[in-house]
C-alpha cells in the first residue's frame, strides 16, 4: 500500500472547496503519457494553478498503472524543479468496479471516480457507497455520477442523454457519502458531440450548439448547496486545430465540442471540476501531423513530439486562464 500523501500528492476536497467559493474550476486533464504529463505541468506551473492528472482504464491498459504512478510521483518533482510547487490531485477517471477503484488507491491514486451510472439507481448507490467506505478510510476523495452523457463512456455508447434528475441527487450525496457528483446537462465525450443538424449557424455561419442545461443544474444546486459538482465531456473541440488535422492529412468530420463560453458560466457556479481529454488529444494530433507532412524527411520522435507538447501546453493555458478560471490559484 502506498499512500499518495508520500508521493506529494493531494486529494481533491481543498480544491474544491476554494473553486466553489472562488467560482472557478479545477482542471482535470487526462494523461497516457510523458509529453502529455510534461505539457499538462508546465502550463500548471506557469499559470499558478492546481490541477487533477487525470488516467481512464485506457490509459491504464496502454500505459501501465505503476509507469502512470511513477509519472504522478515524477509530475510532483518536476513542478518543484520548474518553480512552483501547485497541488497535484492522482485521479482514476470513470472507474467501473470496486476493485479497480481499491486497486488505484493501494497504488497511490489521492483521488477515484466510481461510474455506477449504467446501472440501476439502487445498484449505483450500493456500488458508490462501498468504494467512498474503503476510499475515506485512506483519506482519498472519491466522484459519483448520476444521469448518462451521450456518447461513449469507456465500453458504455448512450445514444441520448439520459439528463441528471434533480430530485435524485441529495439522496444519492447522502446515501453515499460521495465527495462530488458528476452529472449529465448536455455534455457528451468525443470530438463529436454533436450532428450539424442540431446546431443552428450564427452571422458568421458557424456552427452553434444547443445550449447545455442549465436550468438542471441550477435545481442541482439548489438541492446541494455548495457541493461539488462535475462536467465530464467538455472539451470545446478547436476547429483551427482540427482545421490543421484535415489540411495536413487526417480527417475530423463534423467534429463540434461544448462553447467555451458556457464552460466559463459552469465553472463560475457549483462546477469544480471540468473534465477535457479530446482537445488535448486534437492539439497533439495536429502538431504531429503537420511537421510530418511539411517535414517528411523527419524520422526523430523528439521533432513532432517536443512540437506536439507545446501545443498542448499552450491549450493547456488558454483553458486555465480563459475557461477554467484557475489562474493563480494554485
Ligand atoms: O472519458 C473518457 C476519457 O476521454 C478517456 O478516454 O478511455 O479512451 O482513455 P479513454
Ligand atoms: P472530452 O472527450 O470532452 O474531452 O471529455 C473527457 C472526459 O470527460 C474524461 O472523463
Ligand atoms: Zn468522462
Amino acid at each position: 500500500m502506498t499512500s499518495y500523501k508520500e508521493l506529494g500528492l493531494v486529494n481533491s476536497k481543498e480544491l474544491f472547496d476554494k473553486a466553489i467559493k472562488g467560482g472557478y474550476a479545477i482542471p482535470a486533464f487526462n494523461f497516457n503519457n510523458m509529453e502529455q504529463m510534461q505539457a499538462i505541468i508546465q502550463a500548471c506551473v506557469e499559470t499558478h494553478s492546481p490541477v487533477i492528472l487525470q488516467v481512464s482504464s485506457g490509459a491504464r491498459k496502454y500505459a501501465n498503472q505503476t509507469i502512470l504512478r511513477y509519472m504522478a510521483q515524477g509530475a510532483v518533482e518536476y513542478a518543484k524543479e520548474l518553480g512552483y510547487s501547485v497541488p497535484i490531485v492522482l485521479h482514476l477517471d470513470h472507474g467501473d468496479t470496486f476493485e479497480l477503484c481499491k486497486s488505484c488507491i493501494e497504488y497511490g491514486f489521492s483521488s477515484v471516480m466510481i461510474d455506477g451510472s449504467s446501472h440501476s439507481y439502487n445498484e449505483n448507490v450500493e456500488l458508490t457507497a462501498k468504494v467512498v467506505e474503503y476510499a475515506h478510510k485512506y483519506d482519498v476523495t472519491v466522484e459519483g455520477e448520476l444521469g448518462v452523457l451521450a456518447g461513449v463512456e469507456d465500453e458504455v455508447q448512450a445514444e441520448h442523454h439520459t439528463y441528471t434528475q434533480p430530485e435524485e441527487v441529495e439522496d444519492f450525496v447522502s446515501k453515499t457519502g460521495v465527495d462530488s457528483l458528476a452529472i449529465s446537462i448536455g455534455t457528451s465525450h468525443g470530438a463529436n458531440k454533436f450532428k450539424p443538424e442540431q446546431c443552428t449557424r450564427d452571422a458568421n455561419g458557424v456552427l452553434v450548439p444547443p445550449p447545455l442545461r442549465f436550468d438542471i443544474l441550477e435545481k442541482i444546486e439548489k438541492r446541494i448547496p455548495g457541493f461539488p459538482i462535475v462536467l465530464h465531456g467538455s472539451s470545446s473541440v478547436p476547429q483551427d486545430q482540427v482545421a490543421i488535422i484535415n489540411k495536413y492529412g487526417g480527417c475530423m468530420k463534423d467534429a463540434i465540442g461544448i462553447p467555451e463560453e458556457q464552460l466559463r458560466r459552469a465553472a463560475s457556479s457549483a462546477v469544480c471540476k471540468i473534465n477535457i481529454d479530446s482537445d488535448g488529444r486534437i492539439a497533439m494530433t495536429a502538431a504531429v501531423r503537420e511537421v510530418l507532412a511539411t517535414k517528411p524527411a523527419e524520422f526523430d520522435p523528439r521533432k513532432y513530439l517536443g512540437p506536439a507538447r507545446d501545443n498542448l501546453k499552450t491549450l493547456y493555458i488558454h483553458k486555465i486562464i480563459n475557461v477554467l478560471g484557475s489562474v493563480n490559484k494554485g
